[in-house]
């Protein structure tokens, strides 16, 4: 048995601290903002290393926020990686602007600069690359897209808190606006909903607080429409206490990453990691993609390898016991609620390649070697099974 996550591990670990924050809280009964959201505030500004860090309700409404501060709505371009988990897109949708998809990376899976070029129109209102699965996206090139053209890059930072760029800068701190998400499966994550947005800009930082809480301020006085994306103060008292062993987690993911990728290559099942298959290699492991040794440029909020067998190989390690995930199987520019955009035909080959062959594979710190032995035995095990020609 090894699941795709285990959040009860770690609770083990912190069971006394965290309980103490939550009885806190308790006695407290201060219970939405006030002093466990600031504190924690305080202590992601100073991680991150950025001016401002707001706590907000979630993920998505840190997107949503964002993209409220810059005034888009209807009318307005929205570029987005169209492989991503919804509510990258969503969001843009929900402001009634229009999320323009493009392609991505075959090795990073993040955001093609050169296609985030050829998108842009007058009607570009921002650029929305997606760290995924915790590895950076070349946020070089993206910003000289941003100073060339003057069009705000918002970063969704939702999967990688701490993932570092090739010159060591924390990402969401790099564009006009970073997004984060505290879902308890990110590498900080609450016992709740929770979310972040980060920013270096006073007024952007100014608007974006009282667009958290109905535009108000002061009480009762509304200068913007906002809504209510307050952060609990359970949420933050529980993050503060995991927040200094973020570090030490990234290092365990790491680690694991490692041996997964040794263990494929001594069972022969990955030659390279060029991102394309050949005929030697029937599992592609994860590329970390920089030119520098930055140690948190991947914090591996995911391990995701591809095989041209995804769905028989899921179907085999679930009946071994093994949790694994898709993320995501169907790309932007496929979904359902989007029809109108007559996206469905559009040539974005990488997505549409990744959504049918992406695996996500237990990568949690407390994970044991024996466990990532036991999974990739399994896969092992199964590409040894003769099965029809591809
Ligand atoms: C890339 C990405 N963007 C946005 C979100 C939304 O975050 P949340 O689930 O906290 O709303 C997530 C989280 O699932 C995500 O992975």
């Amino acid at each position: 048995m090894v699941p795709l996550l285990d959040l009860k591990a770690q609770y083990e670990q912190l069971r006394q601290p965290i309980n103490e924050a939550l009885l806190r809280v308790a006695a407290s009964q201060a219970c939405i903002l006030g002093p466990e959201v600031e504190q924690l505030e305080r202590d992601l500004a100073e991680y991150l290393n950025v001016r401002h860090a707001i706590g907000v309700s979630s993920g998505t409404d840190a997107l949503l926020i964002a993209f409220m501060a810059l005034g888009i709505g209807a009318g307005d371009e929205v570029i987005v990686p169209t492989f991503s988990f919804f509510a990258t897109a969503g969001c843009v949708s929900r402001l009634g602007a229009l999320p323009v998809f493009v392609d991505v990376d075959p090795k990073s899976f993040n955001i093609s600069p050169q296609a985030v070029r050829d998108a842009i129109t007058s009607r570009t209102k921002a650029i929305v690359p997606v760290h995924l699965f915790g590895q950076a996206a070349e946020m070089n090139a993206l910003m000289e897209i941003q100073n060339e053209t003057g069009i705000p890059i918002v970063e969704d930072a939702a999967q990688a808190i701490g993932t570092q760029t090739s010159d060591g800068a924390r990402v969401g701190t790099i564009g006009v606006i970073g997004c984060f998400s505290f879902y308890p499966t990110k590498n900080l994550g609450a016992m709740g909903d929770g979310g972040l947005v980060t920013t270096n800009d006073d007024l952007l930082a100014e608007k974006m607080m009282r667009l958290r809480n109905h535009g108000m301020e002061p009480r009762y006085y509304h200068s913007l429409v906002g809504g209510n994306f307050r952060l609990d103060a359970i949420q933050a008292a529980v993050l503060r206490v995991k927040l200094p062993h973020l570090p030490s987690w990234h290092q365990a993911r790491r680690r694991n990453a490692d041996a997964y990728n040794n263990l494929f290559a001594q069972h022969g099942l990955s030659t390279d990691v060029s991102g394309t298959f050949d005929s030697d290699n029937s599992v592609l492991i994860p590329t970390v993609v920089t030119d520098r040794s930055v140690a948190d440029y991947h914090i591996f909020n995911q391990y995701t390898i591809q095989t041209r067998s995804r769905d028989a190989l899921r179907t085999h390690l679930h009946k071994k016991g093994i949790g694994t995930e898709i993320y995501y199987p169907v790309p932007f520019h496929r979904q359902e609620c989007f029809a109108a955009l007559k996206t469905s035909q559009a040539h974005f080959p990488v997505a549409d390649s990744l959504s049918s062959t992406v695996l996500s594979l237990p990568i949690y710190p407390e994970l044991a070697l024996h466990q990532i032995e036991e999974v990739v035995a399994t896969v092992a095990e199964f590409e040894r099974t003769p099965r029809p020609a591809f």
